[in-house]
């Protein structure tokens, strides 16, 4: 989302605008670096209220907007029609070409209730897509969980996309725990990456927290030093994460947009950044944890407590975490960053407890095509682990159950199991 306000006015563009849509030359289709594309629904922090999108374009659009209206069997667009004036930020892109960032946030929407919008300008819209408010209570849920996407995005990842959005395609959202991509500071991963989703996030709202490949060297900044701390201005977080999505920035200051919390029904998600500022993340977790009248609770964060990937481990963050997560009876912790398949057993303070006794379920998988050798030092925690898939975990959560089933890219059931209240 923006982060500083402008304020602009062109007469001579628009003059020019008026001349070409009159000669009807300017279209949605004609791919004008005016054309909206990477057009991105993000959960709000009140998702049964608001929501929020962003999308962007390789020229500077002056009068972005966004149009938004109740969804019905017929669109009467001449009425009914609410827009919106967007915020907009240039951002450097590969050191090389500008990119114009748009977002808005829909607010005052009514809950459980479909709507239809589109972005764009007077000259050029998107089409009109449709999104779902949640409701305001207690209700049916069901969502997408992603692992590391990472890397062959558009050869090897779109796949597993389609093929979650034909087995969930009522999911409320899709939930992505960080690697999206291989470097976040390279603009042509990320086109990469919305290609390769296709129009899924264009009606699907998508949560997602950083993992350390959306921390890496920017172009022209000095070489990192081997065993010096990380200097956030050689390599911070992807200069492109926050224009590109409009995420909660409820989190601990500095991390806006990287680690948040939200209640989605009865569901407290609340989602970590692992690779930095981790003790305030725990002070600030026990906040969000003291206070959660929800039912369940989901955490999501990159880098696993309970490793699965070989050679890896994190015992500082779980040093500081397991006893927030046992304390406060979290009930999923959804991970990646191993690019191996790993689901533990309920577990308190590392222990394996019965399935009818209070723990914590981790869970690290994998959606892209870098896949590593399974490491053992946890394995009798673990339920289940498994290498060499691409894979994606549908979640159905009710009043008294969670659900939670992972489907390799050829759709057939790898791994599953229920949560009883
Ligand atoms: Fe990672
Ligand atoms: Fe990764």
């Amino acid at each position: 989302m923006r982060i500083n306000s402008r304020s602009r006015f062109n007469k001579t563009l628009i003059l020019i605008i008026f001349a070409m849509a009159g000669c009807g030359c300017m279209t949605a289709a004609s791919q004008s670096g005016r054309t909206p594309d990477r057009i991105i629904l993000n959960l709000t922090e009140n998702p049964a209220v608001s929501q929020a999108v962003t999308w962007r374009t390789d020229d500077d659009v002056k009068d972005s907007q966004a149009q938004i209206m109740l969804a019905t069997d017929y669109l009467d667009t001449d009425n009914n029609v609410s827009t919106l004036d967007a915020e907009t930020e240039p951002v450097s892109v590969d050191d090389v070409k500008t990119a114009y960032y748009h977002s808005v946030v829909f607010k005052d929407l009514k809950p459980n209730t479909l709507y239809a919008y589109r972005v764009g300008s007077k000259d050029i819209w998107s089409e009109w897509n449709q999104f779902k408010t949640a409701s305001d209570a207690a209700a049916p849920l069901k969502f997408v969980y992603f692992g590391d996407p990472q890397v062959e995005l558009e050869s090897k990842c779109s796949r597993v996309f389609r093929m979650s959005y034909k087995k969930a395609p009522d999911a409320a959202f899709w939930f992505f725990v960080g690697d999206t991509v291989n470097n976040g500071e390279y603009d042509n991963e990320w086109g990469e990456f919305f290609s390769a989703l296709g129009w899924a996030p264009r009606v699907t709202p998508f949560i997602l927290t950083p993992g350390n490949h959306e921390y890496k060297k920017r172009p022209g900044a000095p070489s990192l030093q081997a065993n010096k701390p990380i200097n956030l201005e050689q390599k911070g977080l992807s200069r492109l994460w926050r224009p590109q999505f409009t995420l909660p920035q409820n989190g601990p200051a500095g991390l806006e947009e990287s680690a948040y919390y939200l209640d989605y029904q009865d569901v407290r998600i609340v989602m970590l950044n692992g690779t930095e500022k981790i003790e305030e993340q725990a002070k600030w977790l026990k906040k969000v944890l003291s206070k959660n009248p929800q039912r369940w609770t989901i955490v999501g964060i990159h880098q696993p407590f309970y490793s699965t990937g070989e050679d890896r481990d994190n015992p500082y963050n779980r040093s500081l975490f397991i006893k927030i997560f046992d304390k406060y009876a979290v009930d999923l912790v959804l991970q990646g960053h191993d690019h191996t398949y790993g689901r533990t057993y309920k577990l308190l303070n590392g222990v394996k407890q019965p399935d009818d006794k209070p723990g914590t379920v981790y869970t690290v998988s994998v959606s892209g095509p870098k896949q590593y050798d399974p490491n053992k030092r946890f394995e009798s925690l673990m339920a289940k682990m498994g290498t060499k898939k691409q894979l994606f975990q549908v979640i159905t959560i009710g009043k008294d159950t969670l659900r939670y089933e992972s489907f390799t890219a050829t759709g057939e059931l790898f791994d599953s199991f229920t949560l009883k209240k």
